[in-house]
């Protein structure tokens, strides 16, 4: 059978391709791992960030699919040199669908997931800080709840798993 390829922009296809800052970073201040409800797929980011709370570099490994690839290697380079607040504040799944010229709309959670990611690193440096600013909202965001931890992906997906097998007897 042969699949109509999906209507990806030249951006996203460039990125795909070449895509920038990737890979595993030694010296991260923050790590943070997230998982996808709607695939399964899984991206992992990394923070360097000063004594004044400014992104100076970001990486990230990507298990998804070339919108999360995209996406992702478009966070890493837009948040460089940003503070904490302003990341958290300035990007959105929205913001960064534009930014690649734009998804299919199919494509929208591989960029929530990016975003969900980049918001899950933040709540955690400031998790293992122990002193939240008042600008961090205690509920979750979308993006974060979209994004799940791997554990919690983990279960949702066994769950799954389990339900396809009772359908099948
Ligand atoms: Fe899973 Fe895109 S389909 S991240």
């Amino acid at each position: 059978m042969s699949r109509v390829p999906l209507p990806y922009t030249a951006k996203v296809l460039d990125l795909f391709r070449n895509p920038k800052n990737l890979g595993k970073m030694e010296d991260a201040t923050v790590v943070a791992v997230a998982g996808n409800p709607a695939c399964g797929d899984m991206v992992t980011f990394y923070l360097k960030i000063s004594d004044q709370e400014v992104i100076e570099k970001a990486t990230f490994e990507s298990y998804g699919c070339a919108a999360n690839i995209a996406t992702s290697s478009i966070v890493t380079e837009i948040i460089k040199g940003l503070t904490l607040k302003a990341a958290w504040e300035d990007i959105t799944w929205k913001k960064v669908t534009e930014e690649v010229g734009g998804l299919p709309s199919i494509k929208f959670h591989c960029g929530v997931l990016a975003v969900g990611a980049l918001k899950r690193a933040i709540r955690l440096y400031f998790e293992k800080k122990g002193a939240a600013p008042e600008w961090l909202p205690k509920d979750h965001t979308f993006e974060e709840k979209q994004a799940l931890e791997e554990e919690e992906l983990a279960k949702m997906l066994s769950k799954r798993l389990k339900t396809a097998e009772e359908e099948k007897k």
